[in-house]
């Protein structure tokens, strides 16, 4: 089974699709965990991103399919693979389509006065690379490893609405792209995660 998981910035993709890839079996393929990795290594490519990434902006679609390319040819993805933040252009959706049969695109749809509000509240920690919110966090330390946590650069108000516009101008047509192609789930993702998740479960399990 192949999975794009799309939505706004901070719609919650990467929230359900470690959960969703858990319950299926599937490789969680996050690119933007993937460049964050690479930006903590100071790998060659992580130094090209960072600055990218900081500003809210696109990587180019070059160095993102290389990327996810090479991810899935790792064993893991053998039973299947989520998308978790890609594709993110009409080039990517193109290449993708080329390379993978993509089942189903899960749109997680959030309106943008919640997405600035959700943003404020994340933390993240450099060292395990989890994702957290600002009221599960006591003194300042990461729930799972106990290593400080941080406000990711991207996560800053200015660059939150930065990144809301190229979603809006770059990644937004590709729920069009999966609906002519009938492969479009549109789930409210205003909701709590719970509920979010049995909606996408729900789904998933009718296209067994
Ligand atoms: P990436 O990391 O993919 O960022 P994003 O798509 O902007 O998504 P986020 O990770 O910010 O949010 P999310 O939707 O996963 O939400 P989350 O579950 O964390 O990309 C970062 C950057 O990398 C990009 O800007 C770009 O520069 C580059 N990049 C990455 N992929 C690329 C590509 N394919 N092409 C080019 N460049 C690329 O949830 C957000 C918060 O809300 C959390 O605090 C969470 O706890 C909370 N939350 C989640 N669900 C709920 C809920 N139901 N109710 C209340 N709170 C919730």
């Amino acid at each position: 089974m192949i999975l794009v998981f799309l939505g706004p910035p901070g719609a919650g993709k990467g929230t359900q699709a470690q959960r969703v890839a858990n319950k299926y079996v599937l490789a969680h393929i996050s690119t933007g965990d993937m460049l964050r990795k690479e930006v903590r290594e100071g790998t060659e490519l992580g130094q090209k991103a960072r600055a990218i990434m900081d500003a809210g902006e696109l990587v180019s679609d070059e160095i993102i399919l290389a990327m996810v390319k090479n991810r899935l040819s790792e064993p893991d993805c053998k039973n299947g693979a989520l998308f978790d933040g890609f594709p993110r252009t009409h080039a990517q959706a193109e290449a993708l389509s080329a390379f993978a049969n993509v089942d189903l695109a899960v749109n997680i749809d959030v309106p943008s006065h919640r997405i600035v509000e959700r943003m404020s509240q994340r933390r993240f920690c450099p060292a395990c690379g989890c994702t957290t919110r600002v009221k599960e966090i006591i003194s300042g330390a990461c729930p799972k490893c106990g290593k400080p946590v941080i406000q990711r650069d991207d996560d800053k108000e200015a660059t939150v609405l930065n990144r809301l516009e190229v979603y809006e101008a770059q990644t937004k047509p590709l729920i069009e792209f999966y609906e002519r192609a009938g492969k479009l789930l549109t789930v409210d993702g205003d909701r709590d995660v719970g509920a979010v998740f049995e909606s996408v479960v729900h789904a998933l399990d009718g296209l067994a």
